[in-house]
């Protein structure tokens, strides 16, 4: 899986390389149809904690009320080596090894946009993280929806907030975490209502359940588990996530991961789910449910491929001359694309031809 993952992001970035010598061509549209996956849910439902397990590191900005307020959009890029690295786009050339500082800049960042405000933004901040331990992914981490404005924000906030929500999950190739607090009514849940505006078939939306931890002493989230309150395609992932005082305490990830384990494993409730709940769980079925889609779509990615390539061609014997610098750079990555392919159908596709058909 995860090999499959790191070629694809390969692909992407031979892809953006090639885009930079750039006119315009099928690219944006190869790009846009490689997988994201997308947070949302009320504000303070655990979004941020969420993504934050799923990448096993902390660096985002967490808290009670509005604190994500403008969309991140965090590159993972698996890397050989020890040494882990995060990158803003905003600030080229700069490493940072401390994740704290990574914390810190998306807050300066986010206030550099909007102001030490309650405002929000639809700017995105796009971080990088290298690493040997994470997989090659897109996650964005959004802005909670909301009911109402408070103090210092315009009355336009709630629909704003909904709006770039959607423009971020309503890509077909977005799939989308559904994040439902298990202290709130289901029945409220925005998560579940925006999603399934958008995706009404569940093809490509996780209901995940946070703060099991923090439901009224006599009730239970067995029904949702188990998909009896509300049916999702997938089955629903609960989790538990580092509390406020959790945070205040700087309760590792690693120590918050074994507890979230035990939780599950010895509350009588829910020991006969707990195999397919928590953080882990969640980011396995991820990885699987991504290697699905990534196959499933190198068909069409072949097909656009084959497009630029055409494209390509067109324009070199239009200049009818010696290739020019920066089509020789584009010619280099295409060759590299080629050979990307190359590599995923030996490795991957079992003989699966473009187009779907078996060999
Ligand atoms: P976001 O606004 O949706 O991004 O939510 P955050 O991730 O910032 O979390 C909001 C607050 O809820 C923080 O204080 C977290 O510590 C807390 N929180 C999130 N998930 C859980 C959970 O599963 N259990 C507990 N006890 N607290 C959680
Ligand atoms: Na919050
Ligand atoms: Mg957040």
């Amino acid at each position: 899986m995860e090999s499959l993952i790191s070629l694809v992001n390969k692909l992407q970035r031979a892809c953006t390389a090639l885009g930079d010598h750039g006119e315009e061509s099928a690219l944006p549209t190869l790009w846009d149809s490689l997988p994201a996956i997308a947070v949302v849910g009320g504000q303070s439902s655990g979004k941020s904690s969420v993504l934050e397990s799923i990448v096993g590191k902390d660096f985002l900005p967490r808290g009670s009320g509005i604190v994500t307020r403008r969309p991140l959009v965090l590159q993972l890029h698996k890397i050989d080596g020890e040494r882990e690295y995060a990158e803003f786009m905003h600030l080229p050339r700069k490493r940072f090894t401390d994740f704290a500082l990574v914390r810190k800049e998306i807050s300066d960042e986010t206030d550099r946009e909007t102001g030490r405000s309650k405002q929000i933004s639809p700017v995105p901040i796009h971080l990088s993280i290298y690493s040997p331990n994470v997989v090659n992914l897109t996650l964005v981490d959004l802005p909670g929806l909301t009911k109402v404005a408070v103090e210092g924000q315009p009355d336009s906030i709630v629909a704003d907030i909904e709006n770039m929500v959607r423009s971020y999950i309503e890509k077909p190739n977005c799939i989308i975490l559904a994040i439902s607090p298990a202290n709130q009514d289901l029945a409220t849940s925005d998560a579940i209502k925006i999603s399934r505006e958008v995706d009404p078939k569940g093809e490509r939306t996780f209901g995940v359940l946070t703060k099991i931890d923090l439901m009224d002493k006599g009730t239970d989230a067995v029904d949702i588990l188990e998909g009896k309150s509300y049916r999702l395609q997938y089955p629903w992932i609960g989790v538990v996530n580092r509390s406020q005082a959790d945070i205040n305490k700087n309760v590792d990830m690693i120590a918050a991961r074994r507890r979230e384990r035990d939780y599950f494993a010895s509350t009588p409730e829910y020991k006969h789910l707990a195999h397919r709940m928590g953080s882990e769980h969640l980011g396995k079925v991820l990885s699987k449910h991504l290697e699905q889609v990534i196959k499933s779509r190198i068909p069409g990615i072949q097909s656009l491929i084959s497009k630029t390539v055409a494209e390509l061609e067109g324009e070199l014997s239009r200049l009818g001359k010696p290739i020019a610098a920066d089509a020789g750079g584009k010619l280099y990555a295409i060759m590299e694309i080629c050979r990307i392919f190359d590599q995923i159908y030996k490795e991957h596709l079992d003989g699966v031809r473009p187009g779907g058909e078996k060999v």
